[in-house]
């Protein structure tokens, strides 16, 4: 049985990202925790006739039966949703506006996955965990500090959710090339936020050939692909849909590697020095939080994989770039979880 839990669940990315997990077959149990409305996105996905009879908790019907169910923060809510989580996906927080940097975000998402994070050592402490909420390149260390804090740091365990920026990297690259998004695997590496953000299109396979004039702006694009959308959306937030997508691809991956399936690798932001094989591609990017492929496993991140062998000259001057941001980035997560306001 697999219990997943969205936090922030009745926002623009939890929404569909619920409705994703309710129709995954790998997931049993959903619960859905936010400050809001989750009594009704839990009632209105239980509707759905996937997997067995979903009976929502919160409209009293029984509790031995329900497959899924909306919490809210009262009567202790996050913990009852929390508890013996198998996986807990986090798309709680505020989004961005035009204008905004995921940075912008900080003050506010640093609090909100600070407290779940705590909730989740306490009641999940072996629960996968994703992390959405931006900065995700802050918002990662943070959650890495609270749960050593608490003395359940696994580092295997705690993913912060870059896949939006392979998915984005994998439609533009196809655009440019031809081949079907679904055939290409584009490598994008560092953290998740403009120059953090580092594609490796001498990775891709099958290969592509990117024309010279066109390389500029097509890394460009990728980097601040998330601007597109937060200025289309004209102050409405940033990706939700897409990024719902993407949330679901890494956790129906996960959930799949658990299970046994072998060869799954997505890259994603880890611990490095945690993972197998992450210490010395650590030491050779010099951060210890970084987004690397990992190939996926029952125990979460079995395996972190060096991608910079044979890399480009342009691509090292992205990476020194991306390295040079990362490192302050990380520094104002772990220095926020040990003196929050
Ligand atoms: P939204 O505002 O539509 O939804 C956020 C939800 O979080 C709201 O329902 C809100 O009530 C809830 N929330 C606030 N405080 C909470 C708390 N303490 N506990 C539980 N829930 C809480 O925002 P949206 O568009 O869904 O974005 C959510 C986050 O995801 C933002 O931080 C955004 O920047 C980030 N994001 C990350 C991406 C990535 O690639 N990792 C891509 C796009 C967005």
């Amino acid at each position: 049985m697999v219990k997943a839990v969205v936090a922030g669940a009745s926002g623009g990315i939890g929404q569909p990202l619920s409705l994703l997990l309710k129709l995954c077959p790998l997931v049993d149990e959903l619960a859905l925790y936010d400050v809001v409305n989750t009594p009704g996105v839990a009632a209105d996905l239980s509707h759905i006739s996937s997997n067995a009879v979903s009976i929502p908790i919160s409209l009293g019907f029984g509790t031995d039966d329900w497959k899924i169910a909306g919490y809210l923060p009262k009567d202790d809510g996050a913990k009852a949703a929390f508890k013996g989580a198998d996986i807990i996906v986090i798309p709680a927080g505020i989004p961005r506006k035009p204008g905004m940097t995921r940075d912008d975000l900080f003050n506010i998402n640093a609090g909100i996955v600070k407290g779940l994070i705590e909730i989740a050592a306490e009641v999940a402490p072996t629960a996968f965990i994703l992390v959405i909420s931006n900065p995700v390149n802050s918002t990662v260390p943070i959650s890495a500090e609270v749960l050593k804090s608490k003395g359940v740091f696994n580092p295997q365990r705690l993913f912060g959710v870059t896949t939006l920026d392979i998915v984005r990297a994998e439609t533009f690259v196809s655009e440019i090339s031809g081949k079907a998004p679904t055939e290409l695997t584009v490598p994008v590496i560092g953290g998740h936020s403009g120059e953090t953000i580092v594609p490796l299109f001498s990775k891709v396979t099958p290969s592509v050939s990117i024309p010279s004039d066109k390389y500029d702006a097509l890394v460009n694009r990728v980097q601040f692909g998330g601007d597109e959308v937060v200025k289309a959306k004209d102050g409405a937030g940033s990706a939700t849909l897409s990024m719902a997508f993407a949330g679901f691809r890494f956790a129906e991956k996960l959930l799949k590697a658990i299970k046994g399936e072998k060869g799954l690798v997505e890259p994603t932001y880890v611990y490095l020095p945690g993972v197998p094989g992450g210490k010395e591609v650590a030491e050779v990017v010099g951060c210890d939080f970084f987004s690397v492929p990992v190939e996926l496993g029952p125990n979460g991140a079995e395996k972190a994989t060096n991608p910079l062998a044979g890399i480009t000259e342009k691509e090292k001057e992205l990476l020194a770039a991306c390295t040079k941001g990362l490192k302050g980035n990380i520094e104002k997560g772990v220095t926020f979880a040990h003196n929050p306001p």
